[in-house]
């Protein structure tokens, strides 16, 4: 009969080994992996296609993507603002940037109509990064119902709707290689912080969207080549985020080159910006009471702060 050491030595395996694992994919992931975002260039030319490009983290990724040898598809809501982003980025290439224009918080798009002109385009890689949230003292009831819809359209259902359309379209391109849909979420989806429940919740909704969306496309059929994956991201320096760079809080060029490093890398959730991994790790081992804490302190420093830059 074994030993009671023998016992406890089993369940310390049994707890250790799941983080032993995980500490192992986390190497690999940001100090090992080799970038594999040029397997998504399989025919000249490709095309990636990023919503909310005309600022921030959007707008440094079509950037990145475009020094990396992608043609853009970009979007924003603002013709003026996207089409000096576009301007600007053409004036470095030969390479093709296309936009289009409208409001995610709207309701009623014709997202077929939409996407007609670029019927002919061999897109390859999808970024749904449009989203936000301004951050308020109201408390739900306090506040209207279209401005709580408008939350939901702009980070939730706009990037669901369009992926619905140009779903056929990345089955077709991915016949020469990998295809690629990411879906920009949010540390809040996990951690639902106070007054950011409906885009908490939104965040969370692309997040059990993508792991759907992924199987979708790999079970009963033969797969078909295009993947999902669902990015955790903390605090992010951009025009919605206006706060000083640190560590934790990288800038929005720092951290598009860290989203096009893991492009790909197999998993469907993960912090492409290793600090941000870091932070996820000791808020899952903290427990959620003292997490809300924590978040609920810093989320009310946070809307001090950008009430007054406001
Ligand atoms: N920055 C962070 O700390 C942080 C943290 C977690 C998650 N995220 C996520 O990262 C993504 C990008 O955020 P960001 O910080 O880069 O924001 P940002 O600097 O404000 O840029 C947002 C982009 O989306 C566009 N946009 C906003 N609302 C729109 C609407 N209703 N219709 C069409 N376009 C719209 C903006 O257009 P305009 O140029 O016209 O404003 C801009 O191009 C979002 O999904 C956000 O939830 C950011």
């Amino acid at each position: 009969m074994a030993s009671l050491t023998e016992y406890l030595a089993l369940v310390a395996v049994a707890f250790l080994a799941p983080q032993l694992y995980r500490f192992i994919n986390f190497i690999w992931l940001y100090f090992l992996r080799p970038c594999t975002v040029h397997e998504y260039l399989h025919t000249s030319p490709s095309y990636a296609l990023i919503t909310g490009a005309s600022d921030g983290i959007g707008k440094a990724l079509a950037q990145e993507l475009y020094d990396r040898g992608f043609s853009l598809i970009l979007h924003g809501r603002n013709e003026e603002k996207m089409r000096k982003v576009c301007d600007q980025i053409r004036r470095q290439g030969s390479r093709n940037v296309h936009y289009f224009i409208a409001d995610a918080s709207a309701e009623g798009h014709d997202f077929a109509k939409m996407m007609e002109p670029f019927k002919d385009l061999h897109i390859t890689l999808v970024v749904h990064n449009v989203g936000s949230s301004e951050l308020r003292w109201e408390k739900t009831d306090g506040l209207s119902e279209e401005y709580l819809l408008d939350i939901v359209r702009r980070n939730a259902l706009f990037p669901m709707l369009l992926t619905r359309v140009l779903l056929p379209k990345l089955r077709a391109a991915a016949k020469s290689g990998p295809v690629l849909v990411q879906f920009i979420g949010s540390q809040a989806g996990d951690i639902s912080p106070p007054r950011l429940g409906l885009y908490a919740g939104s965040k969370s909704f692309l997040k059990a969207l993508a792991r759907s969306l992924d199987t979708d496309e790999l079970v009963w059929e033969t797969p078909s080549g295009v993947r999902f994956e669902y990015l955790l991201v903390g605090q992010v320096q951009s025009n919605s985020m206006q706060i000083s760079t640190s560590i934790g809080t990288p800038s929005s060029e720092r951290f598009a080159k860290a989203i096009v490093a893991r492009m790909g890398c197999g998993w469907r959730k993960y912090a492409p910006y290793m600090p941000h991994a870091v932070m996820q790790w000791s808020m899952e081992a903290m427990g959620e009471n003292v997490v809300d804490m924590f978040t609920a302190q810093a989320i009310g420093e946070l809307t001090k702060k950008l009430e007054k830059k406001a």
